[in-house]
């Protein structure tokens, strides 16, 4: 594969598998275990292309592989098919090229700092572990510290750092050294609200858009990339399932469109052939005024079509409409109808 500086990542045919052996009893009574081979093929055959400056949202269920891809990425693990370049470097030959392009970020991210130590100390000593030059590197400290909002406390105690603080840390450690790729592994998972919008926006306002870096960001937050990011790749089991913006992704949910409906003197007999229209899925009325004769439809179709259909179907029988509202589908349809998995929130 040739280095193309075009993608700040690209993977072809990655695969990463994990062999291990569990403990299993061979039935319910035995009391014998043997051992089982269990082969999980965490990245399958994966393709994936991240444009230089981009920000991109992965997003999967839990066991997807997000963070084996990221391992594999950052060198820690070594794929076992395909190839990743990243910044153009190859993962498996050019490891350390590779480790000098990026920064990594784990959602446990705050290990590896030492409590009784201040911010500011802690920092010194992975500068100094990263090779950032010794002529400016109080300022750049200093200035890592100021870009994720830690400043005032960089003289603190890290024992004394709050959740958000200690994340906040772990992200200035992964910027000391200016890398221009990150790779960012479930970064908000655990915070409250506003760190992790204050985070969130670190990276699209600072990170992306004054900086130009490249942002790989796996969560299991639907709305986080959907408001941050402008292309979105849903993975499962190990591979991507999808790959779109992410209004693209709503719209594939949108074959299972409802439809909500307040309606007027309309008769059960009515009702039975709204069930029997071509398009129409399921019906649920509800009586929502007896004295003024409304019932409340909420009608499942199985296509957007369907519902010019359904409005003429009214129309004709002279049904009144007094409320009508289509629910918009959301990333997060998108997502269960995909993956068929639940998600945080
Ligand atoms: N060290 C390991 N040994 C064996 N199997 C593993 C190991 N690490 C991960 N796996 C398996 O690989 C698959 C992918 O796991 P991975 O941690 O990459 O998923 P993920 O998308 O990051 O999940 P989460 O959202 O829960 O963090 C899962 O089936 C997991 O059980
Ligand atoms: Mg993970």
């Amino acid at each position: 594969m040739t280095a193309s500086k075009e993608y700040a990542i690209e993977t072809r045919n990655l695969t990463k598998t994990y062999k291990s052996k569990i403990k299993t009893a061979k039935n319910q009574r035995s009391l014998f275990s043997h051992k089982e081979k269990r082969i999980v093929a965490a990245v399958n055959h994966l393709d994936l292309q991240i444009r230089q400056g981009e920000l991109f949202g992965l997003l999967g269920p839990n066991g997807a592989g997000k963070t084996t891809l990221v391992k594999v990425l950052c060198t820690l693990l070594p794929p076992d098919e395909g190839t990743a370049l990243v910044n153009g470097f190859d993962v498996s030959k050019q490891q350390m090229q590779v480790k000098q392009s990026i920064g990594t970020l784990f959602s446990v991210g705050e290990r590896g700092f030492f409590w009784r130590l201040n911010g500011y100390s802690n920092l010194e000593f992975y500068a100094a572990i990263y090779n950032v030059p010794r002529n400016g590197r109080k300022e750049r400290i200093i200035e890592v510290m100021e870009l994720v909002g830690l400043k005032e406390h960089a003289f603190d105690f890290f024992q004394k750092y709050s959740g958000g603080m200690k994340r906040k840390l772990a992200l200035a450690r992964t910027l000391l050294a200016d890398p221009p790729i990150l790779l960012l592994d479930e970064p908000t998972t655990g915070l409250d609200v506003t760190s992790s919008r204050a985070i969130r926006d670190f990276i699209k306002n600072d990170l992306i858009k004054k900086t130009g870096k490249t942002v790989l960001y796996t969560t299991h937050y639907i709305e986080e990339v959907a408001q941050m990011c402008n292309r979105v790749g849903i993975m499962n089991k190990g591979k991507i399932i999808a790959l779109d913006t992410p209004d693209a992704l709503k719209d594939m949910a949108k074959k299972g469109e409802v439809a909500e409906l307040v309606v007027k003197n309309m008769s059960s007999a009515q009702v039975q052939a709204l069930r029997g229209m071509a398009g129409v899925e399921e019906v649920a009325a509800q009586v929502q005024d007896a004295v003024l004769g409304q019932t409340r439809l909420r009608i499942r179709l199985t296509d957007v079509d369907a519902l010019p259909r359904v409005l003429d179907f009214f129309f004709k029988e002279k049904i009144k409409l007094v409320n009508f509202k289509q629910e918009e589908p959301t990333l997060e349809d998108a997502f269960i109808e995909l993956t068929g998995a639940g998600v945080g929130r």
